[in-house]
C-alpha cells in the first residue's frame, strides 16, 4: 500500500469543483491529502472554503504560497486556459509532479516551452483528456489497429453543442483569442470539444498507444456570436500513415449532440459514442456491439496517481501527446487565416427558455453539420476549408494576425 500523495488544488471554481469533489472523495479513501489551495477568488467560495479549512487544507490565494509547501507533491492545475503556461512552469520550477487540465497549452511554442520545463524538472506532467481513461476507446482502437475494419481511411465527427450567455460570459476570457496579453484560442474544438479532437487524432495513430503523425492541416473557422474567436469550425488533418482526421464543430446551434466519433475502413466501419458504446463493422458482416462504463474524471485522477507512484507507469496523456492536437488546430486556424463571421443575414439570436440568455444560429449550418456527421465526405460548404498547411510550415504563435 502507498502512502497517501501530499497534493495542492489550483483554481478551485470552473473545473476546479470536479477535481475537489474527485480528491475529497480519494482522501476519504486514504489515496491522498489535499494539503492546500489557490485560487485568488477563493473568498467567492465561502462555504467551500470553510469546509477546507475544517479539514485542516491551507486556503492561500497566490498559487506561489501554495508551492513554498514543501510537503506538496504534486499539483492539480484547473485554472483559466491563458494561465496554464506560467503556472505549469512555476509548479515544475518548485519541483512538483502536475496535472494540468486540458488543453495544456495554446500555441506550438508554448508547448515546446513547457515540454523543455518538464524535462529539465524530471517531474511527471499529465494533461486531464480525461476521456483517454474510457476503456471503450482502448478497445476500439485496438481492434482498429488488428484489422477489424481494414486500412483506416478517416476518423470524423460532427458535433453541435449549443453555448449561451451564461457560458460565455462565466469567465472574462471566454471566446476570446487574448486575455492579458497571453494567448487563449478559446472555441468548440479547442476548449469544451478538444477531447475529440484529441481522441479522434487517437484513433488515427498507428499503434495501440500513439497519436497520429500529423503531416498537413487545413480548416476553417466562423462566428455567429460576436465574440472575438470562433464558434464553427471544420478542422482537417491528414496524418503519415495516410488516415484523414476530419471534425466539424458549433456552439452556434439550438441542438446538444451526443459525441459519435465514426472510423471508416478499407473494409468496413466503427462508432464510438462517449458514452461508452462501440459498434464494430466489418464489411459484409452484422454490427458487433459493446458498452464500456466508466468514470472518466476519477479514473484519470487514479491514473496520475500509478504514474507518481511507479514512474514505469504511462500516464493517460502526456504532454508529448498533445503534439498532434497541438498541430490541428493551430493549423486550422492558420488554414483559416482567423475567424470571419457569418454572413449577417444568415444569423439569428434566440433565447434560450432556462433563463440562460441567448444562443446563436446560422441558417443550414445544423443540417450541413448533421449529414457530415453521418457521412464524413459532406464536408459542410458554410465551413469550407482554407488550403493545406504543411507541418513544418505551422507557426509557433498563434496565427490570427
Ligand atoms: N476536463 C474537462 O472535461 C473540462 C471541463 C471544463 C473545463 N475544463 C478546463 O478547466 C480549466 C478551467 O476552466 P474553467 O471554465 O473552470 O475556468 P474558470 O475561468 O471558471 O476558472 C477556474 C478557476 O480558476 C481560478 N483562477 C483564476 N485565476 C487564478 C489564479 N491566478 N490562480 C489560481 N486560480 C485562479 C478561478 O477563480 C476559478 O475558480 C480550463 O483549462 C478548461 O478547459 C476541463
Amino acid at each position: 500500500m502507498n502512502s497517501p500523495l501530499s497534493l495542492g488544488l489550483i483554481g478551485i471554481g470552473g473545473y476546479g469543483q470536479r477535481h475537489l469533489s474527485t480528491l475529497s472523495a480519494l482522501q476519504a479513501g486514504g489515496l491522498c491529502r489535499l494539503m492546500a489551495i489557490a485560487d485568488p477568488f477563493a473568498p467567492r467560495h465561502e462555504s467551500v472554503v470553510a469546509a477546507l479549512r475544517a479539514g485542516h487544507t491551507a486556503i492561500h490565494e497566490d498559487i506561489a504560497d501554495l508551492l513554498l509547501d514543501e510537503r506538496i507533491e504534486a499539483c492539480f492545475i484547473a485554472t483559466p486556459i491563458p494561465l496554464h503556461v506560467p503556472h505549469t512552469l512555476a509548479a515544475l520550477g518548485a519541483g512538483k509532479h502536475v496535472y494540468l487540465e486540458k488543453p495544456p497549452c495554446v500555441t506550438l511554442e508554448e508547448w515546446a516551452q513547457l515540454s523543455a520545463a518538464q524535462e529539465a524538472s524530471g517531474k511527471r506532467l499529465a494533461v486531464g483528456f480525461q476521456m483517454q481513461t474510457a476503456p471503450a476507446i482502448h478497445f476500439l482502437k485496438a481492434r482498429i489497429v488488428a484489422g477489424d475494419i481494414g486500412r483506416l481511411q478517416t476518423v470524423s465527427a460532427g458535433v453541435r453543442w449549443r453555448r449561451d450567455d451564461k457560458y460565455y460570459n462565466r469567465s472574462g476570457w471566454a471566446g476570446c483569442w487574448t486575455a492579458h496579453g497571453r494567448p487563449v484560442f478559446d472555441g468548440p474544438a479547442t476548449n469544451a470539444l478538444a477531447h475529440v479532437v484529441h481522441a479522434a487524432l487517437f484513433l488515427s495513430g498507428a499503434t495501440e498507444s500513439s497519436w497520429g503523425d500529423v503531416q498537413r492541416v487545413r480548416g476553417r473557422l466562423k462566428k455567429a456570436r460576436p465574440i472575438e474567436s470562433y464558434d464553427a469550425a471544420f478542422l482537417e488533418a491528414q496524418t503519415a500513415n495516410d488516415v484523414l482526421v476530419r471534425l466539424a464543430f458549433a456552439h452556434a446551434t439550438p441542438e446538444q449532440d451526443e459525441v459519435v466519433l465514426t472510423c471508416i475502413g478499407e473494409n468496413g466501419r466503427a462508432e464510438i459514442h462517449w458514452s461508452g458504446a462501440v459498434s464494430i463493422t466489418p464489411s459484409g458482416e452484422a454490427a458487433r456491439h459493446y458498452h464500456f462504463s466508466c468514470e472518466s474524471h476519477v479514473a484519470a485522477t487514479l491514473d496520475f496517481f500509478h504514474a507518481l507512484h511507479d514512474p514505469s507507469n504511462r500516464p493517460h496523456t502526456r504532454l508529448e501527446d498533445c503534439l498532434a492536437y497541438l498541430q490541428t488546430v493551430n493549423g486550422a486556424l492558420q488554414s483559416s487565416g482567423g475567424a470571419t463571421a457569418f454572413e449577417p443575414s444568415q444569423i439569428h439570436q434566440r433565447e434560450t427558455d432556462t433563463g440562460r440568455g441567448a444562443y446563436y444560429t446560422v441558417t443550414g449550418l445544423d443540417d450541413e453539420l448533421a449529414a457530415f456527421a453521418a457521412d464524413p465526405a459532406a464536408i459542410p460548404s458554410l465551413l469550407a476549408p482554407g488550403e493545406w498547411i504543411e507541418a513544418g510550415d505551422l507557426k509557433p504563435q498563434l496565427a490570427i494576425a
